[in-house]
């Protein structure tokens, strides 16, 4: 290992070091911003001015003191969206707008000008009861529903809109003026880092002064905020306090703090508000350093004693303040009208896409290390878990497999043979994952670094030469994924006959892409730093690892002609990351304490369109004591991505090294994992086509329950299962709450039940997951956990059918190959809709357009909450025939047990209990 590398690890030895990164006070455009709305100067728009298309209608808006015109676009979008944009009428030159993000060109409805007065516009998009009210001076945008505000725009007078300047020595020069004529001393500009701003011993000098842009959105009604991640928060967002914004941009924050606003690996500039009776979202489309501040206004009731002899009470709506800054770019923003969270969840993917259908194997329980030392390791490790028979899918290999931290390449003393290493693999129906990171080492030898140096496909200093930071090869150059040129250059290069040693089993993690530069400001990039069509790195930064995966997925397409589905992880992320693949939570540390915020920061990332997300079982830093890692393997089964992984000092803990009885704990989390992969399988589908979140806070199932909306110690799954994994030490018991007055749920182990609306105290010991199970859901499962999910392909299904108080229940299997695109060209896949009412259960096709030859049969199915004890019950197959079943009733818990069944999967039946 390179000297300047160790240096570095043994630096990330410890926690955070926060001094390394900046807090709002240290960021030259927040105090701008600050300090020039102190000055209350307004903006107004000139309604004269108004043009209307077939797409937008636009008008200007001045400043009172600048006089710099400002153009405003707004536009209605299908599906109940408004988006509005401001710009620079004249910019000096183009101001950054984020490409790639959205899926398409939004369809967007016209907008009807209505009558409004001289000082007002009113815009409606002709169907809904959605209006746009412009009221001139001073500028203010209310949306309108019902007569009722919803979201105010402007109404704080927080527009902000620094526009682009000569810098003011050429400026001088060019007006052949005297320097002194222009209000900018050396102090003053300092401390407004308009031209040049300093971190510690980092200078950042800006070739286009200050750009900075805000704008605030006042949300009527609304107290309980989500979103923006990422963030080591809560679920619901707080107010932040002054110098205390969340900060969204993209940092290598290794054991960063939790309960902390600072940014970490990922931005998704998209903020969700709920309260009875409607959901909305804002959607920031900037890819700059951006900063959020909340504000929160209590309900008040307060006396009128102006009114005459007669005191009036009036009360006045909650409401909050959400202010956006963003160092630069323009105003682009998408008002996401909801009103359920499900539309709004809609609205978003109408925008940003919907999550990738993950390969089946990504399900499963992926085993990672930094690092797997060599082959012998691999086969050792893999070994071990059919040893102990605990099921997993992927082996990973972290940076130490390459030859030097030469992306693409073997460390041939450790890994002599890849494809007999991967062969094995295969044998054993298991994947392998390896790590490729965007820096790439300086190395005349290293026939990636030169191909892409003779291209000039790297990002530039600012003096046109190849940037160059240190990582772990050392010194470094980095890709510019920004150029769609070395985005299809990077993919070439996953194909099978240019990345030597790899074969189709082997799938893809990236990691290091916020970018992570050691010694750099802040531990990334100079802001400086100039990408592809001459854009500063602060204009994109926090895009830059979106396009990293994006590039990488692919290339993994590609390596397969376009059949297979690629599967890639990644560390950084931006809106829109869903399309390409999975994320985690990053360098997070072996405490209890970080595998209680696991919960939180998943939710915010699946509310924001990342479904596919997980965080490090175990904690990547530090030892877990063996009591955290048995509660966060269990924690871990319940939520999307599923990886065990560990920092390189720390001791060995695969899951059979702490005892028997740990090894048996481990392997009954995993393996229930594995037995609902069909409900994981259907849910992921239901991301992809219907953008729904595979795990949901219990105020998106439950909108009208006041009590859910600031839970983030049990949520959901799909709508069908509540979980509540364990996160305290020494735990005997935990408080869950059950929502829903009319709804009735079942222990998904003991099968016991309680209505719903209320909070049970539920024992636990160190096996007990409290995972309950919905009244009204159907859930499919695997009666038999095989080696893999590979192994799984035959094994039957079974039912757990769980009635609602009215005695029925509905549910979903969706499956086909579990790797290709074959669902989706040839329409190669299974949807099955399993319904339960007056006692018969009928599985019946949820879409005719698909079809998979499964023989796969449902075995066994439960019906909990069944009240009496049946007399006879016979399967109804489509020919016709009928046949008894045998069954077993159990009194005590209400429970139905039909075994040894033999119903075809992918055909309709009846089962009929009488
Ligand atoms: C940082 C990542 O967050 C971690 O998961 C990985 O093991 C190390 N980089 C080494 O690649």
């Amino acid at each position: 290992m390179e000297a300047a590398v160790k240096e570095e690890i043994s630096v990330e030895d410890e926690a955070v070091d926060k001094n390394i990164f900046r807090d709002c006070n240290n960021i030259a455009f927040y105090r701008r911003q600050k300090q020039w709305l102190s000055k209350k100067s307004t903006y107004q728009a000139l309604l004269d001015s108004v043009t209307t298309d077939e797409d937008s209608t636009r008008f200007q808006i001045i400043n009172e003191a600048s006089k710099v015109p400002l153009l405003a676009e707004i536009c209605g979008i299908e599906g109940n969206i408004f988006r509005l944009k401001i710009n620079e009428e004249t910019p000096l030159k183009p101001r950054f707008e984020v490409p790639d993000v959205l899926t398409s060109k939004p369809s967007t409805v016209r907008l009807i000008s209505c009558s409004g007065d001289t000082g007002s516009l009113i815009l409606a998009d002709g169907k809904g009861d959605l209006k746009c009210h412009v009221t001139a001076n001073p500028f203010k945008v209310d949306l309108v529903s019902e007569e009722e505000v919803v979201i105010s725009i402007n109404s704080l007078g927080q527009l902000y809109f620094e526009h682009l300047q000569i810098l003011h020595k050429q400026r001088a020069a060019k007006e052949n003026e005297e320097e002194a004529s222009v209000d900018t001393s050396q102090e003053n500009q300092e401390d407004l880092g308009l031209w040049e701003e300093k971190f510690g011993k980092f200078v950042d000098i800006k070739a286009n002064g200050p750009s900075s842009i805000g704008l605030d959105f006042s949300l009527h009604g609304f107290e309980h905020l989500y979103g923006i991640p990422q963030h080591a928060e809560s679920h619901q967002l707080k107010n932040t306090g002054d110098g205390d914004a969340y900060r969204l941009y993209n940092l290598d924050v290794y054991g960063y703090q939790i309960y902390d606003k600072m940014g970490i690996y990922g931005s998704v500039p998209y903020l969700l508000a709920h309260k009875l009776g409607r959901t909305i979202g804002i959607f920031w489309l900037n890819a700059s350093e951006t900063l959020v501040e909340i504000n929160t206004e209590p309900a008040v009731e307060y006396t009128l004693t102006q009114m005459g002899p007669v005191a009036a009470k009036q009360k006045v709506r909650s409401r909050t303040h959400v202010h956006w800054m963003s160092e630069s770019g323009i105003i682009d923003v998408f008002l996401l009208t909801g009103p359920t969270p499900s539309d709004v969840f809609k609205q978003y993917s109408h925008l940003t896409g919907t999550q990738a259908m993950p390969p089946l194997f990504s399900l499963g329980y992926h085993q990672c290390r930094w690092n797997y030392e060599d082959e012998q390791d691999v086969k050792a490790v893999d070994a071990g878990f059919d040893e102990h028979d605990i099921p997993y899918d992927a082996m990973w290999l972290d940076i130490e497999h390459t030859e030097g931290k030469r992306y693409f390449t073997w460390d041939k003393n450790r890994f002599p043979n890849p494809e007999r290493m991967q062969e094995l693999l295969r044998s054993k129906k298991r994947k392998l994952v390896v790590i490729s990171d965007p820096h790439i080492k300086i190395d005349p030898d290293y026939s990636v670094y030169v191909k892409a140096k003779d291209q000039g496909f790297f990002v530039k200093n600012q003096e046109g030469e190849d940037f160059e930071g240190v990582c772990w090869p050392g010194l470094s150059s980095y890709l510019d994924f920004t150029n769609p040129k070395v985005r299809e250059w990077y993919s070439s290069l996953f194909a099978f006959p240019v990345y030597q040693g790899s074969t189709d089993i082997l799938f893809l993690w990236n990691d290091m892409n916020e970018p992570s530069v050691f010694r750099g400001p802040e531990q990334t990039m100079q802001k400086n730093a100039i990408h592809h069509g001459n854009w500063e790195h602060r204009e994109l930064h926090n895009i830059y690892g979106f396009y990293h995966q994006m590039a990488t997925a692919e290339g993994l397409i590609q390596r397969s002609k376009g059949k297979e589905r690629p599967f890639v992880l990644t560390r950084s992320f931006f809106a829109g990351s869903q399309k390409y693949g999975a994320v985690w939570t990053g360098d997070n540390t072996a405490e209890w304490s970080n595998l209680k915020i696991s919960i939180p920061m998943l939710l915010t990332l699946s509310i924001t369109g990342i479904s596919f997300c997980g965080a490090d079982i175990g904690g990547f830093i530090g030892n877990p004591e063996t009591e955290l890692l048995v509660r966060w393997y269990q924690a871990g089964a319940y939520q999307p991505f599923f990886r065990g992984h560990a920092t390189m000092n720390t001791k060995r803990r695969e899951p059979w090294l702490f005892g028997e009885e740990y090894t048996r704990l481990i392997r009954e989390a995993i393996r229930e994992r594995y037995g609902l992969l069909p409900y994981w399988y259907s849910l992921f589908y239901h991301a992809h086509v219907a953008s729904q979140p595979v795990m949901r806070p219990l105020w998106v199932e439950f909108p009208d329950e006041l009590k859910t909306f600031d839970m983030e110690d049990e949520y959901m799954l799909g709508s069908a299962l509540l979980v509540h994994p364990v996160t305290e030490p020494k735990a005997t018991a935990v408080d869950v709450f059950l929502p829903g007055s009319n709804e009735v749920w079942y222990d998904y182990k003991t099968f016991a039940h309680w209505e719903g609306g209320c909070t049970v105290k539920i024992p636990v010991a160190l096996d007990t997951i409290p995972v309950f199970q919905r009244g009204g859901s159907v859930i499919p499962i695997k009666t038999t956990v095989g080696k893999s999910t590979g192994w799984m392909t035959e094994s039957s299904y079974g039912l757990r059918v769980a009635l609602s108080t009215k005695a029925s229940s509905v549910g979903e299997l969706y499956l086909d190959d579990g790797h290709s695109f074959q669902y989706l060209h040839q329409k190669q896949f299974l949807h099955r809709k399993f319904s339960f009412c007056s006692s018969v259960l009928i599985n019946s096709s949820a879409d005719q357009r698909g079809h998979y030859p499964s023989k796969c049969v449902v075995e066994q199915i439960l019906v909990l909450g069944f009240r009496k004890e049946p007399s006879s019950v016979t399967t109804h197959s489509s020919d016709g025939k009928d046949q008894p079943v045998a069954f077993t009733y159990c009194t005590k818990t209400s429970t139905l047990s039909l075994e040894k069944l033999s119903l075809n999967i992918a055909t309709d039946w009846e089962v009929r209990i009488i």
